[in-house]
């Protein structure tokens, strides 16, 4: 059997799914999608046609109206089950009905309770990196696209989206059926469902809002320049070719910043921060409509084609949109982070090279800033080796020739030596891409508003602590700046006064709390224990809990709260937080799966 990817069963040789036609209810009481999903194929099959699948309790397969023999022959805790799909004799369609099963991975279903509004249910998708498999079975490796047409039923209360383009609404009974369909051609991770109380605000011709109505005013005023964004990105990286760029504001529990589901991006709602502060995190998912949407890493060994280049086009729409001051802000504050994190993690870890040989690796726990922030700097030294100007004209060449396709790390080095041949000169391609660690050789950034804020810092460690006046007009970059390099250990009088003359309270935002409490929890400051577990139970994005959980395992005096405060949680964050931050042995078909040093944790 020839396997294309290691995180899929999927084998190329017999054949590619093309289209879906799905019709899908909802059902909230049991927590599951009933399917009944028409599947068609690129050319006929004959014989055997493997799917990956997770925990999907298939009822019927049928092609031409005669059953179809199957069996869930191969079982992995990683990839789930293989659907063998038997005796295909020259079949290019077929049909198959499915419950998706409670724990399905990729989907979260709410209480009430757990949406701003605390009456309506809501249910949403996270297919990345491979759980789409859990919602239905498809070769699930970003190197098959398909097109899809859907229908969702759910109840009339209820609105439901998808990233793809509305067609219709009606009513059927107690229920509403909304109609969509994908003429693009998508990888499975891209395929996305949502459903809640949500309405819809217009932010621009192409841009609009969907939340519910509690957070939709304060939705559209931070979102509000979303279609000048649009503007700019296709300046850099070509037409935008999905028509719509729609955002979806999720409940908290939300394990992401944003994920950049082909016209419509789910988002968490720790981005409203009422200050248009955090619109760099809609800059890059805007950007992969480009970098991974279009052009799209063909396994997760090359995640960071999707991500190195989609952070590389961020920081450049970024310094048009912000300023170059700005920007140069963010590389230091980024390139700290990249540090911080290689650090962690061991230099010569195999989590360092931008391309990981991840077989037998979860994706999830694999996952870094590492692929972000290295691969966006590599850009960066070939985009200085041979000049913006060319460079700008490589990545319309790039996002031309290979849109709608899957590309290697192998194929992009190809691509890039025969258009941009001087990079090879001048910068080791052969160290960035596949050797651990980050070299000396490039260009540092540079940032005098990051300087200032060292300044301050070492003004401190030297036993002054900063007037409220020099730090009272600092930039969001700045605080997280200043908040990222505090010695780790500080007394808890200075947490205390750090918190009032930097405003956090005032500022609510996530990212500077998320710092802060790491600060108080290994500066041993225990009365902050009790708005720290309030925080956890609030915020469900990963970036801002697991540093926090990190600290408190390193803490003797936090270690027994964390274990509690986690199993007191577990219940209310994504199955994918929840398996990332413990071994997660307790969780109904929640088996333990081999952590890896990357962002997962493990309790001692
Ligand atoms: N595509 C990622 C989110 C993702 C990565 C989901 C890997 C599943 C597996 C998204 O574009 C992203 O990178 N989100 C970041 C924000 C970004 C600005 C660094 C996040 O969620 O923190
Ligand atoms: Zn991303």
């Amino acid at each position: 059997m020839a396997r294309h990817d290691p995180h899929s069963y999927a084998d190329l040789t017999q054949g590619r799914i093309a289209h879906i036609d799905l019709r899908i209810e909802a059902d909230f009481d049991a927590h599951l999608l009933n399917i009944e999903a028409d599947y068609q194929l690129v050319e006929p099959v004959n014989g055997s046609l493997f799917l990956d699948a997770a925990g999907i309790d298939l009822a019927r397969a049928v092609a031409n109206g005669r059953t179809l023999q199957w069996e869930f022959d191969q079982q992995d805790e990683l990839l789930g089950e293989r659907l063998h799909l038997k005796g295909l004799n020259g079949v290019s369609s077929f049909t198959l009905a499915f419950n998706t099963s409670r724990e399905a991975r990729a989907l979260q279903w709410l209480p009430g309770v757990q949406t701003a509004g605390g009456v309506h249910p809501f249910l949403y998708s996270q297919c990345q990196a491979i759980h789409a498999r859990s919602v239905f079975p498809c070769q699930d490796t970003p190197s098959v696209r398909f097109t899809f047409s859907a229908e969702v039923e759910v109840p009339k209360a209820l609105t439901a989206v998808m990233a793809a383009e509305q067609v219709r609404v009606r009513e059927r009974g107690a229920n509403k059926v909304f109609q969509f369909k994908m003429p693009q051609p998508i990888p499975s991770y891209l395929f996305a469902i949502g459903a809640g109380n949500l309405v819809f605000r217009e932010l621009g011709p192409r841009t609009g809002v969907y939340a519910e109505p509690e957070l939709v005013e304060a939705a559209a005023w931070e979102f509000a320049e979303n279609e000048a964004k649009i503007v700019e990105a296709e300046k850099l990286l070509g037409p935008y070719l999905w028509g719509r760029y729609d955002l979806l504001i999720l409940p908290p529990s939300f394990p992401y910043g944003g994920m950049e589901n082909p016209r419509l991006t789910f988002l968490t709602p720790t981005a409203i921060l009422g200050n248009r502060g955090q619109t760099t995190l809609i800059t890059h998912e805007l950007a992969h409509a480009w970098t991974g949407n279009l052009v799209t890493n063909a396994t997760w060994e090359d995640f960071w084609l999707n991500e190195g280049w989609t952070t590389y086009a961020e920081t450049r729409i970024t310094e048009v949109l912000e300023g170059i001051e700005f920007a140069d802000l963010t590389a230091m504050y980024d390139e700290q982070r990249l540090f911080e994190v290689m650090e962690r993690i061991g230099m010569d870890s195999i989590l360092t090279r931008l391309k990981v040989p991840s077989e037998g690796l979860d994706p999830d726990s694999a996952t870094t800033i590492i692929p972000y922030y290295k691969g966006c700097f590599f850009l960066k030294e070939c985009e200085y080796a041979v000049g913006r100007e060319r460079f700008d004209a490589f990545i319309h060449k790039y996002t031309g020739k290979y849109q709608f396709q899957s590309l290697t790390t192998e194929a992009f080095l190809d691509f890039l030596e025969r258009e941009l041949p001087e990079v090879f000169e001048k910068v080791n391609v052969q160290e960035w891409v596949y050797e651990p660690g980050l070299t000396d050789k490039r260009r540092k950034p540079q940032s005098a508003l990051y300087d200032e804020v060292q300044s301050v810092l070492s003004v401190y460690r030297q036993g002054t602590r900063p007037a409220r006046g020099q730090v009272a007009d600092w930039r969001r970059y700045q605080i997280l700046s200043f908040l990222q390099a505090l010695p780790k250990q500080i007394p808890a009088e200075d947490c205390k006064y750090f918190e009032e003359i930097l405003d956090l309270e005032g500022k609510n935002d996530a990212g500077h709390y998320s710092y802060f409490y790491t600060t108080c929890i290994t500066s041993g400051y225990q009365d902050i224990l009790p708005r720290v577990e309030e925080f956890i139970d609030r915020v469900g994005r990963m970036l801002y809990l697991l540093p926090i959980f990190r600290a408190m395992i390193a803490a003797d005096w936090a270690k027994p709260h964390a274990r509690r405060i986690l199993e007191a949680v577990r219940e209310r964050q994504h199955t994918i937080t929840s398996m990332l931050s413990t071994n997660c042995s307790k969780k109904p078909g929640c088996k333990p799966i081999p952590i890896q040093n990357g962002t997962s944790l493990r309790i001692p």
